[in-house]
């Protein structure tokens, strides 16, 4: 596949951009992210791009003028929901002829022309590395009815000048780097956003700064192989450390990364300074070298479990969760089995679980996908089930323990308590308010905790995905 073959319908800078800073336009936009964490960064990045040309985000989908989708491509699933949702939306194309419908991210990227050809409720395709473009394609839709596409991948486009519109919390996501050179077998994501590229390492610092500066507390460092990040002779560790100590009252986090390039020194880095949570999200896949050579990780159960190993004499409470593709094509029920065992030596804190899905184009298509659906069902279910217990059995050992917790929001379940996170990333449930008796035993004092706020928290219960405790003042 040519990853960098243009095909644009027309060429988009021959349409006619409009000057918004000059006519009074404010055309509401309503988006829906679906897929990874990229995804959620990326709209923020489309956001920002729609805003300068006077196109605003709303949370109003009726009486929008325009939806846009950011769509995921990884498994079959994550593109039957989209269908499923583009069914949906012709009741509004219904009600308002004149409303744009746009599909974006990984999807757009993967059907291109195939989807503006079989769903006619689409007017715009735009791929992740075609935002640029979204505010003249748009206009170009209401002005004229003709219907856009721009999926053209490139090398260099990082939006590193872009600042991301975000949402007011805690949280927030900098995307360092973009694409993926590791092209797995069974994987869309290389073909859909394209080779890697980081972002300037000063940029980066300056946008932590920045957010900072704006109470946010928790950062997010993003990319699909985020420790294969390259700024000239600065690798991620280097990044890791100057955001570290750029923000020295923030938490710094960074997600995903790949086994192959998860370095000593990144360990070292991430165990020398107190503002990098001491977590690792890192998939392993399988639990079968011969399964990994077909899926193309680069490398082998063993050096996998050294690099744990490694991690934990550094950090010996590391947090550690990972992915696992059940039911690659030829896994045997030994395999199988192998994969259970890693996931029995490593005792992960928490694990995304697949079954293996076919996509198009990628080398593993061509394998005979040859395990039946009832196998599927059993080995996917006996994953999860060693999951659920895995979980409970390192959250139970952290009953009685205190762990200092980033307060994020409200609990779903209730207003009276608090959801907050451990620098290994577990969720944790406190109430919002405490009760304090004196010394006297007779006056009472209360403390109210907010979002934002750090706490310590003595752990009283567990179960497999969260922790309930009282803060200690
Ligand atoms: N860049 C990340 C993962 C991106 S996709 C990494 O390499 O770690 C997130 C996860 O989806 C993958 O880790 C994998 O477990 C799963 N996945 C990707 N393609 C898949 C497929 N074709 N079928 C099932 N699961 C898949
Ligand atoms: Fe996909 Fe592999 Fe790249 Fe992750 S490292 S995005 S699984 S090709
Ligand atoms: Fe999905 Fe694209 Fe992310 S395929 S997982 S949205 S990179």
């Amino acid at each position: 596949m040519i990853l960098d073959k243009v095909i644009l319908e027309k060429e988009i800078k021959t349409y006619p951009q409009k000057d918004f800073s000059k006519v009074d336009n404010d055309k509401r936009v309503f988006v829906e992210t679906y897929g990874c964490q990229m995804n959620f960064s990326d709209t923020e990045i489309v956001l920002s791009v729609l805003s300068d040309f006077g196109y605003n985000e709303s949370s109003d989908i009726i009486n929008s003028d325009i939806i846009l989708l950011n769509t995921c491509s990884v498994r079959e699933h994550a593109e039957t929901k989209i269908f499923n949702r583009l069914n949906d939306l012709k009741k509004y194309k219904k009600a308002n002829p004149n409303l744009v419908i746009g599909i974006l991210g990984c999807m757009a990227e993967r059907l291109r022309k195939e989807l503006l050809e079989n769903q006619k409720v689409v007017d715009l395709i735009v791929g992740p590395d075609e935002y640029r473009k979204l505010p003249g394609l748009i206009d170009n839709v209401i002005e004229t009815g003709d219907k856009g596409i721009a999926v053209r991948l490139s090398k260099v486009e990082t939006y590193d000048d872009i600042t991301p519109v975000r949402k007011d919390g805690v949280s927030a996501w900098i995307s360092v780097m973009r694409g993926c050179d590791k092209f797995c077998t069974f994987c869309v994501v290389p073909f859909t956003r394209g080779r890697e590229r980081s972002r300037k390492l000063e940029n980066i610092v300056k946008e932590a700064k920045r957010l900072s500066n704006e109470g946010v507390k928790d950062i997010y460092l993003l990319g699909q192989n985020v420790n294969s990040y390259h700024d000239g002779e600065y690798d991620f560790p280097d990044l890791l450390k100057a955001c570290a100590e750029a923000v020295p009252d923030v938490r710094i986090r960074y997600i995903t990364s790949h086994p192959y390039d998860l370095s000593v020194k990144l360990l070292e880095t991430m165990a020398s300074y107190d503002n990098v949570c001491k977590f690792i999200h890192l998939p392993i896949q399988s639990g079968s070298d011969r399964i990994l050579n077909l899926m193309n990780r680069l490398y082998t159960v063993e050096q996998y479990l050294n690099v744990i190993q490694k991690a934990r004499e550094f950090m010996p409470d590391i947090g550690l969760s990972t992915d696992i593709i059940s039911c690659f094509p030829s896994e045997t029920e030994e395999e199988h089995n192998m994969t259970l065992d890693v996931m029995k030596e490593v005792k992960y804190d928490g694990a995304f679980t697949f079954t293996y899905s076919p996509r198009e184009n990628t080398k593993a298509f061509r394998l005979k996908n040859d395990i039946d659906k009832e196998t599927r069902k059993r080995r996917l279910e006996e994953i999860i089930e060693l999951q659920r217990k895995n979980s409970y059995d390192v959250n139970k050992k952290i009953v009685g323990n205190q762990k200092e917790v980033l307060l994020e929001s409200k609990s779903k379940r209730s207003d009276d308590y608090l959801m907050g996170r451990t620098d290994c990333n577990k969720s944790v449930i406190i109430p919002r308010v405490l009760s304090m008796i004196n010394g006297n035993g007779i006056n009472h004092s209360s403390k109210i905790f907010s979002p934002g706020e750090f706490v310590n928290v003595k752990i009283n219960k567990v179960n497999s995905a969260t922790l309930f405790g009282t803060p200690v003042i």
